[in-house]
């Protein structure tokens, strides 16, 4: 059993997933390893069922370049491959699951840029996008994306909902969930709530943002447009991870869901992730999540190979947390200065939407050759695409995707 125990390790840190994730994942039994080591003593179809899905998922060649990837040799199979029911943070998924979201948009990146924009793929479904707050990118490009892929898709805006008439966040996921929606996307301005109408509702949840919490979606545009953008400069690795990458996050740490999302996702790829505001914009033990903190801007960019600026969140500060913009821009303001400081072909990033100006100058924000700011956006409709197909695939009996249990 020693050899076998070994194998598992082994895999595990191939793959990046926790012993856990792994008995999950093969028998639906989360302290499978342990138990294991602990002595379990298990069935010769057990362990030959072990090795087939270690030999399947990493496929004869193990890992290969997105670009050639055949998802199925190195994925596990079907629904295996994103057992989740809901998509509700980065937080919850494995590394494989990231890679394989990304590499599911890629055919959705080829259908956007074509003339006819279209699949039939959510065809007779309905997809609901529940915001109540502001959105132009996540909003737009979650009903284009629905939109592409053939499905119904509503705009519930809260303003003109009966949220307004004091309808709870409940019975407001409830009445939604009575309509038979197939798949619910939710913007809130509480950290939280989106998993909460996860657990009232009947379809799968994609969260949206909320408040302080996650973006998964947002983190996985940028992972899906910063690969684009290193293919495109020679610098991919072939296994579509960013090992060694060291990225800088700059800007209003302790208010952005953008930034928490980004680090687990960016951490998860591999990537080094620096972070860098005022002391007052940074969260308390936010070291915890293995990243650097800066609080000098000049510091942070020496040796940054990918700067991502992050807006001053003024609609969920409470009080005064800097002494002006103008400030603010002095110290922390990506400029033409101070991006020389930087790797020389520093990727620009930014989710979105800029204050031109303050966190960034508009000749850095639409700098040819080294902003990605618009593919950014191009690149959320695509994972938007990715997401919904790939969470509405049960309720759409897909073959391979109807086994198992969602986690
Ligand atoms: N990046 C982002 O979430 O933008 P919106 O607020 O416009 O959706």
């Amino acid at each position: 059993m020693t050899d076998l125990i070994e194998e598992i390790a082994d895999f595990c840190t191939r793959h990046g997933m926790s012993e856990t994730r792994f008995g999950e994942l093969v028998l639906n039994d989360k302290p499978f390893v342990s138990q294991l080591r602990a002595g379990r003593d298990i069935r010769s179809s057990t362990v030959e069922k072990i090795r087939a899905f270690m030999r399947d998922f990493a496929g004869p060649g193990g890992a290969v370049s997105p670009d050639q990837a055949s998802i199925g040799g190195r994925f596990p199979a079907g629904g295996r491959a994103f057992p989740h029911r809901d998509l509700l943070s980065i937080g919850q998924l494995e590394t494989h699951e990231i890679l394989f979201l990304l590499e599911e948009a890629e055919q959705w990146v080829a259908l956007n840029r074509q003339a006819t924009k279209h699949s039939d793929a959510l065809a007779g479904l309905t997809i609901i996008n529940a915001f109540f707050e502001n959105s132009t990118r996540t909003l737009l490009s979650f009903e284009i994306a629905g939109k592409r892929l053939g499905a119904d898709v509503v705009n519930m805006h809260a303003a003109q909902s009966s949220v307004k008439k004091g309808e709870t966040l409940i019975d407001t996921a409830v009445t939604l969930n009575a309509m038979r929606a197939d798949a619910i996307v939710i913007r809130h301005g509480s950290s939280g709530a989106v998993g909460l109408i996860g657990g009232k509702v009947d379809c799968p949840v994609l969260n949206a943002g909320d408040g302080q919490h996650e973006h998964p979606t947002q983190a996985l545009l940028d992972a899906l447009a910063l690969r684009h953008k290193l293919q495109q400069q020679g610098r991919a690795s072939s296994d579509g991870m960013f090992n060694g990458l060291t990225v800088t996050i700059c800007g209003d740490i302790l208010h952005s869901r953008v930034a928490r999302s980004n680090i687990l996702c960016l951490q998860a790829l591999g990537a080094k992730v620096r972070v860098c505001a005022p002391p007052a914009l940074m969260p308390a033990g936010i070291e915890a999540m293995g990243v650097e903190i800066f609080h000098h801007f000049d510091a942070a960019l020496d040796g940054a190979e990918v700067v991502m600026m992050l807006r001053l969140q003024n609609e969920r500060m409470d009080g005064q947390f800097i002494p002006s913009p103008r400030e603010y821009r002095h110290l922390y303001g990506l400029t033409a200065n101070r991006l020389a400081l930087a790797e020389p072909d520093c990727i620009i990033m930014h989710p979105g939407p800029m204050n031109r100006g303050v966190e960034i100058d508009s000749d850095i924000a639409d700098l040819k050759g080294r902003s990605i700011i618009t593919d950014q956006v191009e690149m959320g409709v695509a994972i938007r695409m990715a997401c919904l197909d790939v969470l509405t695939r049960k309720a759409r009996k897909t073959p391979g995707w109807g086994e198992g249990e969602w986690v």
